[in-house]
This record gives C-alpha cells, structure tokens and sequence, in this order.
C-alpha cells in the first residue's frame, strides 16, 4: 500500500489528536530521527528538528533537498519510513491529515475557481457540519485578520495574486491549526509582492502565535521572517539557527556559501594573518581558530577592509557595483578574486589594500572554532 494520501481542501481539518497524552506547551513540534525513502533513494535521513510553540522555522535550502518531503510528513500526507513527528508532544507520525492538527498552505494556492472568498475558507468548516452562524463568524474573524473582508463575495479570479495567497492563508488559519505549514507559498508573486506578502504573513503568525514551518529556498526570504532557520541539505539539517548566528557563525562550508556572500581561500595561519595563494598575507584581525597546516577560509565580503594606502595585502580593483549606500568591490589579491562590500564614500581606485576583520576557518567543511576568539 502507497503511504502517500491524497491531498484536498477536506483533508486540511485541525482536530485534537485522537489520544489524550499530557501536552507540553512550550514544544510545538518535534521531528525526532525521521527518514524517508522515495523511489529507491533515501530523500529524508535521519532528521531531527524542534520547533517551539509559536516560532516560525524556516526549511531552507537547494531544490531537491528534502523541504517538502519533510513538509508533507509534518502534515500526515506521506508516512515516514523510520522516527516520529510529535505536535504538543502528541506523537502524530501515523496519523492522517484531518486528523492531526495542521493545515497546509501551497504555492499555487489551491482555490476552488467557483467558489466565492467566503465559501473557499468556510469549506474546512462545513465539511465538520459546524453551525451555519459559526461558521460565518469564524470565516468573518479571519478575513478580518488577513485584512480580506471587503474581498468576501469576490472570486478568486477577480482578486490579485497576493489576495489570493491571504485567502489560501485564511482558508488554513479558520481550522485554528497547532501548527501551520506554508510551502513556497509566495514563488507566485512578483519581487515586489513577495516582500509584503511575507511581511504580512509573518505578523500575522506572531499575532495568533501559531507554531510555522515555512518551506523557501529563497535565503532572504527565511534571514527576514524566521526565528530561527533549518538549513538542510541531501535530506538533512545542516544548521538549525537564528538569523544571525547563521549568518555570522556558519557550522559548515556549505551553510557559509548557501547563506549571504562568501569569499572562499585555502589558507594557512601565519603571525599578523592568513596566508592566501600566491604567498599572499593578509592581515586578519579576528580568526575563528588557529592552528598549523591548512584551513578552507571563510570571509564576509563586509569583513574584507579596503583602504587607499596604508597596511595590507595589495589588491587591484577589477570591478565596482554601486549598491546605493554601499558598493560591492570586485578586486584581484594575487591569483585570488575577493569581494569586499565598502562605504559608498570610498573614491574609486585602481590599486588599494586589502585586510580582513573577520575569518571564519574550516577544516573539512566543518568550522573550527578556539574557544575565545583569536587575535594574530
Ligand atoms: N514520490 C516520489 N517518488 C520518488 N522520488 C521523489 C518523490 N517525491 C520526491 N522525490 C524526490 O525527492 C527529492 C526531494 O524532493 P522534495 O520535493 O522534498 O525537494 P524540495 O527540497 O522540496 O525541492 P524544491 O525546492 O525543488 O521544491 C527530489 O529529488 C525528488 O525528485
Ligand atoms: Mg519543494
């Protein structure tokens, strides 16, 4: 028998969990060990992610990593093959889609074409044989929240993309899901739309406070609504973090190159810095490790400082971006290619000097780390 279910607008039901077990309010969601073969390959393995109650976690990562496989073992539309998925810490591996307490929301919303507003976020509703009035308010109240009701006997055709998303958002939220999943829902709307759409989805999933797995490959998309960020990767989590820690702090070389810019050298540790090929020594004042041998060096392209004279490794200037009130540097350090971002302010130069503030140094593509850190 296929484990895979049939998905529909019915299926998506918030219901209590069919055992009673003492829920914990403060964990949302628990995927503890799963894994998950499809079509002879092993596209889940091992996965172990714990979302807290009314945090958003973003699953970012390459197409083809596992996001929606791992989505679609959340809400009950595929069984895992090993481990268990735990909602309120209710274990729900098993259970099937209307019974556990999620709703989906995805890309291409899903909206039935002949039915109004109204009647797309009360169909969940009604097929619980909910009071006509009930539903009514329920579908009233959440149209008020997505900021939709003058929309409420408009049909999907006749309103915008990004209207349409916000009905598909409303249509999950009136089930008064645990936890809320969103897969890609915004790769449908223009750059411009995404940024309020995603804006608007993320103060709505704070005002309600509702656990959210939201599947992107987009990485701004995750760095700007997350609490925190499950980078995965062949059908794992590479790093599970905040924003920030992910950014500043990447665990792994593929982590450091999937999230923001990322300058990449192999490198030795010498006294005053790095030395890069071609014999180059750059200052560095902050390294995240030290030792002999060699590193795979990490720097920012805003820990790489420029100047027009002074101390540092001699860098020729290949190229300059304008990027408003910064500019992006390509420049050429020996035979190595680095990329600063500078102050706009800097006046154009064909030769200047280059050091670092910050590298980050890795050692089989795991970031190496003293315990304070390293001044040379
Ligand atoms: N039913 C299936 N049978 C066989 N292989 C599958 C099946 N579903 C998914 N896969 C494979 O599993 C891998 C992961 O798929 P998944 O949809 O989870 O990736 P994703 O991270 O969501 O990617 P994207 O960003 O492109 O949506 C892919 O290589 C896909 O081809
Ligand atoms: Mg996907």
């Amino acid at each position: 028998m296929s484990t895979e279910r049939r998905l529909d607008g019915a299926q998506q039901r918030a219901e209590a969990p069919a055992s009673p077990a003492p829920e914990r309010t403060d964990v949302g969601l628990q995927i503890e060990h799963v894994s998950k073969d499809l079509g002879g390959r092993t596209i889940v393995d091992d996965m172990q992610l714990e979302v807290k109650a009314g945090e958003l976690t973003c699953l970012l990562g390459p197409s083809g990593c596992g996001k929606t496989t791992t989505l679609r073992m959340i809400g009950g539309f595929l069984i895992p093959d090993r481990g268990r998925v735990l909602i309120g810490g209710n274990d729900v591996t098993k259970m099937s889609p209307d019974k556990r307490p999620t709703a989906m929301v995805f890309q291409n919303y899903a909206l039935w074409p002949h039915m109004t507003v109204f009647k797309n976020v009360a169909f969940g509703l009604r097929l619980r044989k909910l009071p006509r009035q009930e539903v009514s308010d329920r579908v009233a109240q959440v149209l008020e929240l997505v900021g939709l009701t003058h929309h409420v006997h408009s049909y999907p055709a006749r309103i915008s993309g990004g209207e349409q998303q916000r009905v598909a958002l409303a249509r999950a939220l009136v089930l008064e899901p645990k936890v809320l999943l969103l897969d890609e829902p915004l790769s449908n709307l223009d750059a411009k739309l995404r940024v309020r759409v995603r804006e608007d989805i993320r103060e709505i999933q704070q005002r309600i406070g509702i656990t959210t797995v939201f599947v992107t490959h987009d990485q701004d998309e995750a760095l700007s609504i997350s609490d925190r960020i499950a980078v995965m990767s062949g059908g794992n989590v590479e790093q599970y973090a905040d924003a920030r820690s992910l950014y500043r702090e990447p665990e792994t070389t593929f982590v450091a190159s999937f999230v923001g810019a990322m300058n990449s050298y192999e490198a030795t540790v010498v006294p005053g810095g790095l030395e890069l090929p071609g014999k180059l020594v750059v200052p560095c004042d902050d390294l995240s490790a030290t030792g002999d041998g060699t590193f795979e060096a990490g720097v920012r392209p805003e820990d790489v400082h420029v100047s027009l004279n002074g101390d540092g490794a001699p860098a020729d200037v290949v190229r300059e971006v304008p990027r408003g009130h910064y500019k992006e540097i390509v420049l050429n350090a020996g035979p190595n290619e680095v990329r600063a971002f500078v102050s706009a302010d800097l006046p154009p130069a064909e030769h200047v000097r280059i050091s670092f503030t910050r590298a980050l140094l890795y050692r089989d593509g795991v970031l190496q780390r003293s315990s304070a850190p390293v001044s040379v």
